[in-house]
């Protein structure tokens, strides 16, 4: 199967590492004996056996949503890492058993990440480096101490050598030399790297995402599969069932399904906006100084609505704010609440969010939100390299 490459910017570097000697094969050969009424009899593993014999590492772990997507797909996720104490609830509270390290990465030592990972089987090392200095919106070309992050990982795999390695971020990352570089040191320490350009709509995310996923292992390549979706989930079939609340209201019955309020002129311009729609459609008065000039060519989505039968644009860590992208709800006067942003990050209803001891405001559970793998997305790559796991075992 191949993978896709379409993102033209990067098809460059990949070039540059995708091709490699062909995979190796672990020459182990795991079993499993079955004992059913009729007898017992031996059956090769499944990828969740594999899965469960693999401890996971997940460095930049945030609330969790790639932690819980390795565990609902069967691995034993021991720890995440990330500096913003805020996520430590959260994080502990849904990815079951799986302790918060409140610490900057550049701080933890390969022996520390080596006792994490204790005497499991296969070591599988994760994470999401923080994207915003590769992102588009922030357009900078000067080095920021945040692009060190993928330095660091690369760090921790030489020092380590896990078995599998996980790394995801925008596809942008791939035009900085600090991701030829992160390859550059996979690559010597004998891993076979593959990186794709996954869009979560094709994965069943209700919302037009686009990552790269890099994957690298000691065993072999690993495949992200093809994508299962052509009917795209829609921002109708995630959030179209919830009770309607006003802008600035909670609902009393769930307290994440709230939103933020807007001012006397953000609602005669909601109200100017049709499904679909953003400024463009508003008479004069309406706009914003920025609109009437030429650079606002590049935030046409800004006070947009979203459309019901669509997938929703990229959640950000700015998503209650209808100033800050097409944040509007189809048709409700108000921007999306966080109980819609994690709907459409596709985190569980169930997963719990906020602090019953610390409530530390919407503004903190959005960057949250906004910052995670979408769950589904994070199975997808969970499972990928389950896969590979019990092939390399076979
Ligand atoms: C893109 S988010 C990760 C999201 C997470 N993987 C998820 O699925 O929920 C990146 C995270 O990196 C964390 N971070 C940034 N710099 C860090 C550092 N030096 N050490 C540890 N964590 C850091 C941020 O606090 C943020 O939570």
């Amino acid at each position: 199967m191949l993978p896709d490459l379409s993102y033209a910017p990067i098809r460059k570097v990949l070039a540059a590492h995708t091709p490699g000697p062909p995979p190796r094969r672990s020459t182990i050969n795991i079993f499993v004996v079955d004992i059913q009424p009729t007898g017992r009899y031996i059956r090769p593993m499944t990828p969740r056996e594999a899965a469960s014999r693999s401890t996971v590492v997940d460095l930049f772990c945030g609330v969790g949503g790639l932690s819980y997507a390795f565990q609902a797909e069967g691995f034993r996720v021991v720890a995440g890492v990330d500096t913003d104490k805020t996520c430590q609830y959260a994080y502990e509270a849904n990815v079951a058993g799986a302790t918060f390290i409140p610490d900057d990465v550049t701080t933890i030592s390969g022996a520390r990440l080596g006792r994490l990972f204790g005497d499991s089987e296969h070591r599988v090392l994760i994470g999401c480096a923080p994207c915003q200095p590769f992102s588009l919106y922030t357009n900078r070309d000067e080095p920021d101490r945040r692009w060190r992050m993928l330095e660091e990982f690369g760090r921790l795999v030489r020092l380590t050598k896990p078995d599998v390695v996980s790394m995801e971020n925008v596809p942008r990352v791939a035009r900085h030399a600090v991701f030829g570089s992160f390859v550059k040191v996979l690559e010597e320490n004998d891993y076979h790297v593959r990186s794709y350009i996954a869009r979560a709509h094709h994965y069943g995310v209700p919302q037009r995402r686009s990552r790269l996923v890099l994957f690298a292992s000691r065993h072999g390549e690993i495949e992200l599969p093809a994508p299962t979706h052509v009917r795209f989930q829609t921002v109708r079939d995630a959030i179209g069932s919830l009770p309607p609340i006003a802008a600035g209201e909670t609902h009393p019955e769930d307290e994440l399904h709230q939103c933020r309020a807007v001012t006397e002129q953000n609602l005669k311009r909601l109200k100017a906006t049709r499904e679909g729609g953003s400024w463009k459609e508003w008479d004069d008065e309406l706009r914003l100084a920025c609109h009437n000039k030429k650079a606002g060519v590049s935030f046409r989505s800004v006070y947009g609505r979203m459309k019901w039968d669509e997938p929703s644009p990229v959640i950000t860590t700015q998503c209650l704010g209808i100033g800050n992208g097409r944040f509007g709800h189809p048709e409700q006067d108000r921007a999306i609440s966080l109980r819609e942003a994690a709907l459409l990050q596709t985190f569980p209803r169930t997963y719990k969010f906020i602090d019953p001891n610390a409530y530390r405001g919407a503004v903190h559970i959005a960057r949250q939100i906004g910052n995670a793998v979408p769950v589904r997305l994070g199975c997808v790559i969970a499972r990928s390299i389950a896969s590979h796991l019990r092939d390399v075992a076979m």
